[in-house]
């Protein structure tokens, strides 16, 4: 009697595990996705961009897999990783040349050219990334970091899943040819150029050719060389273009409280700030040295792809002996040793920004103007020094000086003097912190916070297969269509037909009437004979 209690006990916990298990799983079903996340270019302002996003995903109990260069070391729940870890030494060679300047339309488009093509291709050929493609079957959306790898909307397609970009940049001519969003010369300066959203005559007829310009060299330049890798490596009837122009959503990392007003199609969501994490604890050394520096502190950082350590003597030399010069201390983002640094100067190898940033006793940010550095900025309401070197830099730093919260200091032209100046004006000049703090409260006032925001549309698009009612009919059009010039050309045809009808039917008159008088002089003259 007894033993057959217990058994039968046993068989109802059994059946009501079973029932949990099941439920569990019906639940799952119905909540989370099969999610593909990809990162191909080993750059940390990428790939942070990337992984905030996929990890974001998988605590939210989605099933997400992150194609990425650098895989983490510890498992993460939901998340399972793809390495990409060969490209990384490719690139590093890639990146010696950063510091080389000046760019030129021509060599941009060259650096694009070998970069993209290079990233793409390893991708590609990865085996991690051939296992997954014979591995799995479906995904119900994939989301790609674009950065010089259209080839790789190959992959959403191969997985028949509507694809979404994660833009590192503000929406501009570099990206608004996918979507048919707006975007007139007049007032949207090129993301690469030095312009702000206000041009005199000259600026916006140089924004309108440069912009133009860059259109034609995409599309015979840059695009030809991953349409090949598109066709060598998928084998599909369809065209990269028409994946090109079929996405379902653009998320771009800007926001209104640091980029331009500027138009957005409604598939086009930005996100801007999204990265930044709560607040982490500093080290303790680090969390004492902040605490106790009674004048404040400057952060000094040059972002993850630069090295401080490249700048030259000269330079270098500058910038210590201008931070000998202030009281307060200077905590410096270097990479190797920096034996002739002042006592105020404190250099560190690595450093966790975000979480020094918003430290209340930091007095000032000197950046390269990287657009997550710049956002952080902007986030904890730090004035900015910045230096900007290349890529969308200079118009990021232009921004922000228009804006009233930062001064720059142009690498090529840094001096001693110019930097002291610099620091004394941010330091002793309150609108700078008034500005960026006005900016601050901006960022922080939005319906979602922009992670959230992220995830919403991302389980929109999975939620409506595609969204393909948000995708704008522009993208029908051929460009001198959708730029109304036939039309234009047309209504010019017309007014000019116009007015050599009007033309020709005047010099008839005229004519006819001068020899009416003429003739009638003959007559009269006749008469008078
Ligand atoms: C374009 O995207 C929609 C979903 O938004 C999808 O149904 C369609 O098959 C896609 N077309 C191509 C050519 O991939």
């Amino acid at each position: 009697m007894v033993a057959a209690t217990g058994s039968f006990r046993l068989l109802v916990t059994m059946m009501l595990l079973s029932l949990l298990l099941f439920l569990s799983v019906l639940h799952n079903n119905v909540r989370s996705s099969k999610i593909l996340v990809i990162s191909s270019m080993p750059a940390h302002s990428h790939y942070t961009l990337a992984f905030r996003l996929a990890k974001e995903l998988a605590d939210r109990e989605h099933h997400v897999t992150f194609m990425n260069p650098y895989p983490q070391k510890t498992v993460i729940k939901n998340l399972r990783e793809v390495s990409l870890e060969d490209t990384v030494p490719w690139v590093n060679e890639f990146k010696k040349t950063l510091f080389i300047s000046p760019k030129t339309l021509f060599s941009n488009i060259q650096e694009s050219c070998v970069l993209g093509g290079g990233t793409t291709e390893y991708a590609l050929n990865n085996t991690n990334v051939q296992k997954l493609l014979t591995l799995e079957k479906m995904f119900d959306v994939v989301i790609l970091e674009h950065f010089l790898n259209e080839a790789l909307l190959g992959i959403a397609h191969y997985f028949n899943s509507p694809a979404i970009l994660l833009e590192p940049i503000p929406t501009s001519k570099k990206t608004n040819y996918l979507f048919a969003n707006p975007s007139p010369s007049s007032y949207v300066p090129d993301l690469l150029g030095t312009f702000t959203k206000h041009m005199n005559f000259w600026q916006r007829l140089q924004n309108f050719i440069s912009n133009n310009f860059d259109d034609v060299l995409r599309e015979f330049v840059y695009l030809p060389v991953q349409r090949k890798l598109f066709n060598k490596y998928f084998k599909t009837d369809i065209h990269l273009d028409d994946l090109l122009y079929n996405i379902s959503l653009i998320l771009t990392t800007s926001h209104p409280s640091i980029n331009d007003a500027i138009p957005h199609t409604p598939n086009t969501v930005e996100i801007g700030g999204y990265h930044i994490f709560l607040p982490k604890t500093l080290p303790q050394d680090l969390q004492n040295y902040l605490d106790n520096a009674s004048e404040g502190v400057i952060l000094f950082s040059i972002g993850s792809n630069l090295k401080s350590k490249d700048l030259t003597l000269k330079v270098r030399k500058a910038i210590l002996n201008s931070f000998s010069k202030i009281n307060q201390k200077v905590l410096w983002k270097f990479e190797t040793d920096l034996p002739e640094a002042p006592k105020n100067v404190k250099i560190m190898n690595w450093l966790p920004q975000q979480d020094i940033i918003g430290h209340p006793n930091i007095r000032a940010f000197i950046t390269h103007g990287g657009l997550l550095s710049t956002t952080e900025a902007v986030y904890y309401g730090v004035p900015i020094i910045g230096i900007p070197v290349f890529g969308d830099q200079k118009s990021n730093i232009a921004a922000a000086v228009s804006n009233g919260y930062a001064i720059e200091v142009p690498l090529a032209k840094l001096t001693e003097e110019m930097l002291s100046e610099a620091l004394n004006e941010i330091l002793n000049i309150p609108k700078y912190k008034e500005n960026v703090q006005k900016r601050s409260k901006l960022m922080h006032d939005q319906p979602l916070k922009p992670i959230d925001l992220a995830i919403y549309w991302i389980e929109y698009v999975i939620r409506h297969k595609g969204a393909p009612h948000l995708r704008s009919a522009g993208l029908d059009l051929k460009w001198y269509q959708r730029e109304m010039i036939d039309v234009i050309a047309f209504l010019i045809a017309c007014v000019a037909a116009i007015l050599t009808v009007v033309y020709i039917t005047i010099k008839k008159v005229i004519c006819k009437r001068k020899s009416v008088k003429k003739t009638n002089k003959l007559k009269k003259n006749k008469l008078t004979f």
